[in-house]
């Protein structure tokens, strides 16, 4: 392509090179963060024999948590897996482990070293393995945006509720501002909290940072409506909005989203009507709004997996989540008889989740082994009091 095809196009060739993962390090992004060891060959074929042995070594001082998105070669060596919910509980309730091995994202990590003990050590195999949503709040931000809706009045009548897929310093703003956070299974019981945390009518909820879980909860699940959402956009001064908008809305929603589930579109879930009649479209309530109204039912990954158990043979389902989940569900169900597609025409995996592969495990878990703590998640303490704070409030749902 010729720079000027490039330049009408407005598509930039990338200006970082293709790193192999965990081998070299680019500083200006998460891409390539280097491992701090010699990380075994992908091609090994000893990889499974050698992570087998050095868990069995480790016996119970390790504890291996898998989220649903891992890889499958990452899963089979979970001790449990789970939703973002049901891993945070399983890792407050693992205190004879010295080691919680958290196959997930950073988040994640950071809420299981929060809710464990300070004698256990929560480490995270590939420290690239960030969430582009949680990226998209800073605490900085977060604090400005609080400083805009103090100007406008309303700061004392707002509830902060914020995502799990949120920094630890999210949380801790979330904690100290008498907020609660919140996962995709548990978003609707959040807000009714928070919403009775004062005045019913005049309470307001700031939702970050995911703006689609929280318009899908406040709208299909709780009948506000679009008008009672607004959006801040931390980009813009005052979040884009006026003084008035922020007081008439119900639910502010922080601008972020989620990268994978963001790519499925109202078109997706017409393309697959028309493919397979007879579908059921299961989508993720991290999926745009037009999605999310689309389908036939929405709920967490842990809801998608107990929809598919529960679900007739010779059932069709599409489903809008990640790919190595709705793979593994699709394997897993056709011996049934239930025919199980992934939404979107196109792949679709979570990359940073995808970070974690078996070398990075393997050598986490030898590592351990042998006595060498690596890649430890450990939050400072006044930002864990505060966080904790928010997250209890959200173990303590009804
Ligand atoms: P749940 O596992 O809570 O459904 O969240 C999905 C997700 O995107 C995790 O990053
Ligand atoms: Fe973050 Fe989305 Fe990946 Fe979950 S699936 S870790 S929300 S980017």
């Amino acid at each position: 392509m010729t720079t000027a095809q490039t330049t009408e196009l407005d598509v930039q060739p990338t200006p970082l090179a293709l790193l192999l993962l965990g081998r070299e390090a680019d500083p200006k992004s998460e891409r390539g963060v280097e491992c701090p060891g010699d990380l075994p060959s992908p091609s090994d074929p000893d990889l499974v024999a050698r992570a087998r042995a050095a868990k069995e070594k480790l016996g119970d001082k390790v504890f291996v948590l898998g989220h649903h998105y891992q890889r499958d070669e990452v899963i089979q060596f979970a001790d449990v897996t789970g939703d973002s919910f049901k891993l945070a509980r399983d890792a407050a309730a693992r205190p004879e482990a010295e080691y919680i091995v958290f196959c997930g994202v950073h988040f994640m990590a950071e809420s299981a070293d929060i809710l464990t003990s300070d004698d256990q050590k929560v480490v995270l195999p590939d420290l690239a393995a960030g969430c582009s949503m949680a990226d998209m709040a800073t605490a900085e931000q977060v604090a400005e945006c609080w400083d805009v809706l103090t100007e406008a009045g309303i700061a004392d009548q707002v509830v902060p509720v914020s995502y799990m897929n949120s920094s630890a310093d999210i949380k801790a703003f979330t904690g100290r501002h008498g907020g609660t956070i919140c996962t995709s299974s548990n978003a609707r019981r959040a807000l009714e909290w928070a919403f009775g945390q004062g005045e019913p009518s005049a309470t307001k909820v700031l939702f970050l940072p995911d703006q689609h879980l929280g318009r899908n909860t406040a709208v299909r699940d709780m009948g506000m409506s679009l008008d009672d959402c607004v959006v801040y956009n931390p980009h813009k001064p005052n979040g884009g909005l006026t003084a008035d908008q922020l007081r008439d809305a119900k639910m502010i929603l922080w601008r972020g989203h989620c990268s994978v589930h963001g790519r499925f579109s109202l078109d997706s879930v017409n393309d697959v009507r028309e493919r397979i009649p007879g579908v059921n479209v299961l989508v993720h309530p991290e999926c745009r709004h037009e999605v999310v109204a689309a389908a036939d039912y929405v709920g967490s990954t842990e809801y998608i997996i107990k929809a598919l158990e529960a679900a007739p043979a010779g059932s069709k389902w599409a489903i809008g989540t990640e790919l190595n989940l709705v793979r593994r569900l699709a394997n897993r169900f056709a011996p049934e008889g239930k025919e199980i597609v992934f939404l979107d025409r196109t792949v679709c995996f979570c990359s940073t989740m995808n970070r974690i592969d078996l070398p990075h495990l393997v050598w986490t878990l030898e590592s351990l082994a042998e006595g060498n703590l690596v890649n430890r998640i450990e939050v400072d303490k006044e930002t864990e009091a505060f966080a904790k704070l928010a997250l209890e409030r959200m173990l303590a749902l009804p």
